[in-house]
């Protein structure tokens, strides 16, 4: 435990070796990732998956969640540094994912983040999922050039950040109503493709024909998608427009998935009778051809979207004379293949770098946590063990 720590550059001094564990939902991580020639380079990134606990539910069920996180975390946490080929006493702090998530898995992780940190004479570093899933981009690699756009589309979250840095984010835009991902799950769940339905329908989409049919795409303004939160105001003006009159209808960096599953619905089940107009068409039958079409229609319209709020934010910031140099691409969704290959393709005409995590720190991990989690030791910063796990992000928000 002999690295400092500050280099007075904000980066961390190396050698500096950090335990991440990540319990927010469904998986149990740790991961050992240690700053070497400059860059955060992971040593370990164990996962174990509770998906088969949770499939017959077709969904997390949270009191299963946390029981079986308090089962897996030790071995888990030995497994980390036995792959890293580390002994606990080769740690400086320990990093926990803290907020958001299911209360009582975070619950777990951060108990033994504390027991662990407190035990080893350390410090407990929380760390927020959100802010991490745009740190999986950053691991193994050299820091990129800011300011950046940071785009976190996961099951729980759809969040857009204008980046300077790993840790400067200011929120420019949100889902007003489902995450994409969680769109993509019910999406599979009509469709008969089971849990989780993201990767399936992923797979699926590439036997489809994806202009066989029409979704709509969400045209949201500042009256239309005002739900929850408003953005930080100093970002919120190039999203929004002046604070006045035209600002109303002018067009936001929201995201709204909702409408597209309700059409999804529609074309699966039949669109509702209407008192006193014509029985609609009944629906195509669903044939795995259909389903093929209808999962590749549904994921090219989502990642439209997705792509469309992207070019305009990135206009928004360049007509302030500060155009991003980089887009940042995080969380589960950020596995899907038409995503990867559309928002490479955006940062490629517009000029950006892409950073895309690799495969294994898309979905939920902690070499992410522990990634992130070397930003804020190099700048001195640390919790204490009073410590208390959120339900909720608060990233970002002015
Ligand atoms: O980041 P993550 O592991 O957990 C959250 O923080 O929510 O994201 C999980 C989400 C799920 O909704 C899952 O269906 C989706 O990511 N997902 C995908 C793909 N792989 C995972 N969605 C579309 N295509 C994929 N290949
Ligand atoms: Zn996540």
């Amino acid at each position: 435990m002999s690295a400092a720590h500050d280099d007075g550059h904000g980066r961390p001094p190396e050698g500096t070796t950090i335990l991440g564990i990540e319990t927010s939902c469904d998986e149990t991580a740790a991961s050992v990732v240690r700053w070497s020639s400059g860059i955060p380079r992971v040593l370990s990134n164990v996962v174990g998956s509770q998906h088969e606990l949770h499939r017959r539910f077709g969904g997390v069920v949270p009191e299963l969640a946390s029981r079986a996180h308090l089962e897996r975390i030790v071995p888990t946490v030995r497994a980390a540094l036995a792959d890293a080929g580390m002994r606990t006493s080769d740690v400086h702090a320990v990093a926990v994912g803290n907020r958001p998530g299911l209360i009582g898995s975070l619950l777990v992780g951060n108990a033994a983040a504390k027991a662990y940190a407190w035990s080893l004479g350390v410090p407990v570093i929380g760390i927020d999922h959100v802010a991490a899933h745009l740190a999986a981009g950053l691991l193994d690699a050299d820091e990129p050039s800011w300011p950046a756009l940071g785009l976190v589309v996961s099951g729980g979250h759809t969040h857009l950040f204008r980046m300077d840095g790993p840790l400067a984010m200011q929120l420019m835009g949100r889902t007003i109503d489902d995450a994409i991902g969680e769109a993509f799950d019910k999406a599979a769940t009509v469709l008969g493709l089971g849990y989780p339905g993201g990767p399936r329908l992923d797979a699926r989409s590439s036997e489809g024909n994806p202009s066989a049919v029409r979704f709509p795409m969400p045209r949201l303004t500042a009256r239309s998608a005002r739900r929850g939160p408003a953005p930080d105001p100093a970002v919120a003006s190039h999203a929004h427009g002046a604070p006045d009159d035209a600002s109303a209808h002018a067009r936001t960096l929201d995201f709204s998935f909702s409408g597209m599953k309700t059409a999804l619905l529609y074309a699966v089940r039949g669109v509702p009778v209407a008192p006193n107009r014509a029985p609609p068409p009944p629906p195509e039958p669903l044939t795995d051809r259909r389903v093929d079409d209808l999962c590749a229609s549904f994921q090219a319209a989502a990642v439209a979207q997705v792509i469309d709020v992207l070019g305009r934010a990135h206009d928004a910031l360049a007509a302030g004379g500060d155009a991003p140099r980089t887009l940042l691409v995080g969380g589960g969704v950020s596995a899907n293949r038409h995503l990867r290959a559309e928002v490479a393709r955006l940062a490629d005409a517009r000029g950006m770098s892409v950073r895309l995590p690799e495969m294994p720190y898309c979905l939920d991990n902690a070499a992410m946590i522990a990634g992130l989690a070397h930003w804020r030791f190099a700048a001195g910063e640390h919790d204490d063990l009073r410590m208390a796990p959120s339900a909720r992000s608060t990233v970002g928000h002015a």
